[in-house]
């Protein structure tokens, strides 16, 4: 058996001993009939794209200049660059004292570049050691042009699109003096309910992961440090995503199998990318804090997976460690993070981390320990350059901010993460001469605010365009609009976003309001030729503390909906929100719907030409959409157990299998797969495969596609899932045109966590293979591993 050159492809990740020792298995053979690799061994092939490598010789320079002021540092000062603070106003003096004094290592959520140079002057300036600070921020989706949010760039399932998105979010951010974005955010959502759904990739670990390197990338750049680039943070480790009942914050019970297979990956994938920091997760994981989870913080992260960067603890969740009832007090709370692994403490005030000195002076931590907690972030401040550089150039921020080249990224992304659910009788494009007089109506129709959805903060909501401007910027000369909003919808409980930056104030309608614009609405449609309806969740419904525990359209959306339909009207549904909202009636009785997600500043015009069909939908569904949420959670790679489903045998009142697929999405043309080919039969463990497949455009137009792979294994050491997403590509197709897809599979493609040996194994087994549009396809094939 000879060693795939998967192995060298992914070497680059598996660090001296570790990779010796796969080799030497991977040459010795097993007898057996699965073959156990060292934990270190999930390589998912995204990480031979990351361009994070610097020369070593940098690296000793690095370090060596870290260890240099080490020496000098007291632990007090020490402390203070452990120690990060929110600043939402005008700093004070108690600010700039603490700054001066070295006791603040970084700020977050300051964002006006004068402010920023301003503190940082304090700190090179004042401070005994000149340390600059490092500004973080939750740059998201954006600084001030606003980007498709996460999910939609997931749905785009092209990481190109999404590399482009974040590197252009990263230069806004770095003109204004941000250093450090808390994004990408990889946890793994296989609930809608949680609101977070939003900021992820959603449900699938393979196509989280491809995500998740892609976002590193595009921070990060070639390397940290590259300029207009900023260093990223892979949040909220790990599990958050999982939390019971969907309900934000709430404790998370998973097996190591889920772990390992499901919500690690794309944190791992982003370990690869080489990402330069990770936040700790709010929640417990199976009984212990996140943020004081030695397990997750040093055995996981660093002993196995090699990460150097440095870790911050979500916001406050230091301190809130006592309200986990796991530590008796705040010294206590810092204990328990600091011997976990959390290096900067995120704190509203400087807090739990102000006892670190007291615990050095008392011999309860070492200066090895403090110093390996310091080092990193030093490392990280000395490889952005802001001891040389610590100030931005505030008149060419303002020239970069928003400017020309971002929105056009931001059009893109739009444009290409949109999904086409449902077209009967291609009501979609809309053509020009039939379509004179067109209704728009909903309550997210016009919104400037919501389209650019939720983690937004400064940018300019007039800069962005609603769907009716967009509209009437991009239909043919002569065609009329009338608008009507017909309903307003809003949270049963205030947003704490809202409450702390303002939400919006439009004063709620009266009930006779209520019932003359829901009527004017209807009426609205009755003189139209045809009708786009958007309809949805606002902004502040989706995100951080913004769960629901049902998932039907807010408000009277869907009593309007059918109250519309009824008019007998074409109806478009134009679906603006993050999460999978209840659509049975609708994708019977709607003919066109098309989820937009929040498309950001440019959404109204990328809307307008992919109804127009100036561009061709081709988004993909990153996860599952429910009947109903009762289904929840549900995704299509789950395990067979006692027996494959037979009507009835799962649920006696509805179907078990969702609405619409994981991967589905509709397009203006139509695409056949065939030919499928894989070029061996049989391999050996360790060895990889070449798979390819024919896409043929049979339209007439041209349009993308995307052929995903899927792999089911047939019986080894645990069950598998009936299914798992293994390779996808985005292609461009033209009318009449066929081209052939190659995916290539490696041992870690058929390499998963088992339950039974608590390591890694290959089967030795046979293994399912789908291509397709979805994960439904059914052009199969097969192959088989032998020992
Ligand atoms: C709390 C959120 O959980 C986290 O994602 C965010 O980065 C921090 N707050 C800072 O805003």
């Amino acid at each position: 058996m000879k060693p795939h050159p998967t192995v060298a492809k992914s070497s680059p990740t598996l660090h001296g001993r570790n990779r010796g020792a796969f080799q030497r298995k991977l040459l010795a053979g097993c007898t057996t009939i699965s073959m156990i690799f060292p934990s270190t061994i999930l390589q998912r092939g995204f990480a031979q794209e990351a361009k994070n490598t610097k020369p070593s010789v940098q690296d000793a320079a690095v370090r060596q200049r870290a260890d240099a002021l080490l020496q000098q540092m007291t632990p007090e000062e020490k402390a203070g660059q452990l120690s990060q603070l929110f600043l939402f106003t005008k700093p004070d003096a108690t600010m700039e004292s603490r700054i001066a004094k070295g006791q603040v290592g970084s700020l977050l959520f300051v964002t006006d570049p004068s402010v920023i140079n301003h503190l940082q002057h304090v700190a090179v300036e004042q401070s005994r050691l000149h340390i600059p600070l490092i500004f973080g921020f939750d740059v998201i989706h954006g600084l001030q042009t606003i980007f498709p949010v996460p999910i939609a760039m997931a749905a785009s399932w092209d990481p190109d699109t999404i590399e482009r998105a974040q590197a252009a979010a990263a230069k806004e951010a770095r003109a204004v003096g941000i250093d450090w974005a808390f994004a990408p955010m990889v946890d793994i959502a296989r609930d809608p309910r949680w609101g977070r759904i939003v900021e992820g990739a959603g449900a699938d670990p393979y196509l989280g992961s491809a995500v998740a390197a892609a976002q590193v990338r595009g921070f990060q750049g070639a390397y940290i440090g590259a300029p207009d680039h900023i260093v990223a943070c892979a949040k909220h480790f790990a599990g958050y995503g999982a939390a019971e009942g969907g309900r934000d914050y709430d404790s998370v019970d998973l097996s190591d199998a889920q772990l390992r297979n499901v919500y690690l990956p794309p944190f791992k994938s982003a370990v690869d990318a080489g990402v330069g920091t990770i936040m700790s997760a709010y929640m417990d994981l199976n009984g212990v804090p996140a943020t004081g989870n030695r397990w997750l913080l040093h055995d996981v992260l660093r002993d196995e997976w090699k990460f150097g960067g440095f870790v911050v603890s979500d916001a406050d969740a230091v301190n809130n460690l006592q309200t986990h009832g796991f530590a008796a007090d705040k010294a206590d709370a810092a204990m328990r993070a600091f011997t976990a692994g959390v290096n900067m403490e995120m704190a509203l005030n400087k807090d739990a981390y102000d006892n670190l000195p007291a615990a050095y002076k008392a011999g309860k931590i070492n200066s090895e320990q403090l110093d390996a907690a310091v080092r990193p972030i030093l490392e990280t401040k000395i490889r952005l350059g802001l001891f040389e550089n610590p100030y931005v150039d505030e008149a060419r921020a303002a020239q970069v901010l928003g400017a020309t080249e971002q929105k056009q990224e931001s059009l893109r992304a739009a444009e290409r993460s949109a999904v086409l659910l449902r077209n009967e009788h291609a009501l979609l494009p809309l053509q020009g001469s039939g379509n004179r007089n067109i209704a728009v109506i909903g309550p997210l129709a016009d919104s400037k605010r919501d389209i650019t959805g939720p983690w937004v903060f400064v940018n300019k909501e007039q800069e962005s365009v609603s769907v009716l401007e967009g509209l009437k910027q991009i239909a043919p000369q002569g065609t009329q609009f009338t608008y009507s909003q017909g309903v307003q919808i809003s949270r049963k409980f205030p947003s704490m976003f809202d409450a702390i930056f303002g939400g919006d104030k439009t004063p709620v309608w009266t009930e006779a309001e209520q019932k003359q614009e829901f009527d004017k609405a209807v009426q609205t449609a009755r003189s139209a030729d045809v009708v786009v309806m958007v309809l949805g969740e606002r902004q502040n419904m989706d995100g951080e503390a913004a769960s629901r525990s049902s998932l039907e359209l807010p408000g009277r959306q869907q009593e309007l909906l059918e109250a519309v339909a009824a008019t007998g009207k074409p109806v478009v549904l134009v679906m603006m929100s993050a999460r999978p909202l209840e659509l049975r009636w609708a994708s019977k009785n709607i003919p066109a719907i098309l989820d937009v997600w929040y498309p950001g500043t440019e959404g109204g015009i990328a809307i307008a030409n992919l109804l127009y069909g100036k561009a061709v939908p081709a988004g993909k569904l990153p996860y599952d959409w429910p009947r109903d949420v009762g289904q929840v959670p549900i995704f299509y790679s789950h395990d067979v157990t006692h027996q494959p489903e037979k009507q009835g045998t799962r649920y006696w009142n509805e179907e078990s299998t969702p609405l619409f697929p994981f991967g589905y999405g509709l397009s203006y043309t139509n695409f056949q797969f065939s030919n499928l080919h894989i070029n061996h039969d049989q391999i050996h463990r360790g060895e990889g495969l070449d798979v390819a497949v024919d896409v043929r455009n049979s339209g007439t137009v041209t349009a993308d596609e995307v052929a995903q792979l899927y792999l089911h294994q047939q019986s080894g050491t645990s069950s598998r899932p009936v299914r798992e997403l293994k390779g996808f590509h985005r292609v461009t197709v033209a009318p009449g045109e066929t081209q052939t897809v190659h995916f290539n599979l490696d041992t870690a493609d058929l390499t998963y966590w088992s339950a039974a040996t608590r390591s890694w194994v290959q089967d030795d087994t046979r293994f399912d293979l789908w291509v397709g549009d979805d994960s439904n396809a059914s052009l199969h094939s097969g192959f088989t591993v032998a020992p």
